[in-house]
């Protein structure tokens, strides 16, 4: 299991202590969750603040972008530092182009779905993709509430990927708690992004090793 916590759940007043804090708190990926305001409705942070962070951290940095038209900016968040890009099926006329340059560039390349979003659209484009990002809740905020649906979504995708013998991560985002995990997991997600379940914990340190108990 993969633990992603979202930078969304940190004091945005001092984001590099929070990122610091996190790593040494067992994390193995840092989620940064971009917000345009159109896509959904909400902002948040672009690719400087990105690239202002990159250096306090050696954590992966798995970029979940929720605007319209992600394929003008995708050159940016490339530069500023992104490991891994994910980018919502809803979002763009242009994912497989997308996915290419994003991989043709050296990083992993995902897709989102939403919640509304049949999974069966990614289906045509899982080759292209290193991972999908099945949201668990109606993306644009933390503190939501897991949708159990969207664990029907999971399966469906997992039993995809076996399948075709592909090798691609399943990744869930929205809701997950230690309340949640275990039927995420067992669902057929192996990369779990937490928010205020980890960030907003009292010991992040705690939070993580729980969650890895529970898995
Ligand atoms: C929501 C974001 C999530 C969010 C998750 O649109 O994509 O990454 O931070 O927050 P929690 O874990 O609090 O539901
Ligand atoms: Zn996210």
């Amino acid at each position: 299991m993969i633990i992603s916590p979202s930078l969304l759940a940190a004091d945005f007043a001092n984001l590099s202590a929070e990122v610091k804090r996190i790593e040494d708190a067992g994390a193995d990926w840092l989620h940064l969750d971009v917000m345009d305001g159109n896509f959904v409705p909400n902002i948040t942070f672009g690719a400087p603040v990105i690239k202002a962070l990159r250096p306090h951290t050696k954590l992966l940095f798995d970029v979940h972008l929720m605007i319209d038209r992600p394929e003008r900016y995708i050159a940016d968040f490339i530069k500023a530092g992104a490991d891994s890009i994910t980018v919502h099926v809803e979002s763009t006329e242009h994912p497989a182009e997308i996915l290419t340059a994003v991989r043709e560039a050296g990083l992993k390349a995902a897709l989102s779905v939403s919640p509304k979003t049949p999974i069966e659209t990614v289906f045509p484009l899982l080759p292209l993709c290193d991972m999908v990002l099945v949201m668990t809740v109606e993306p644009g905020f933390g503190g939501q509430k897991l949708i159990p649906e969207t664990l029907e979504k999971v399966k469906v995708l997992r039993a995809e990927i076996v399948k075709n013998g592909l090798s691609v991560d399943v990744q869930a985002d929205g809701g997950i708690n230690d309340a949640t995990i275990r039927d995420v997991l067992a669902a057929g997600v192996n990369v779990i992004v937490a928010g205020s379940s980890v960030f907003g914990a009292a010991d992040a340190t705690d939070a993580i090793a729980k969650m890895r108990q529970l898995g």
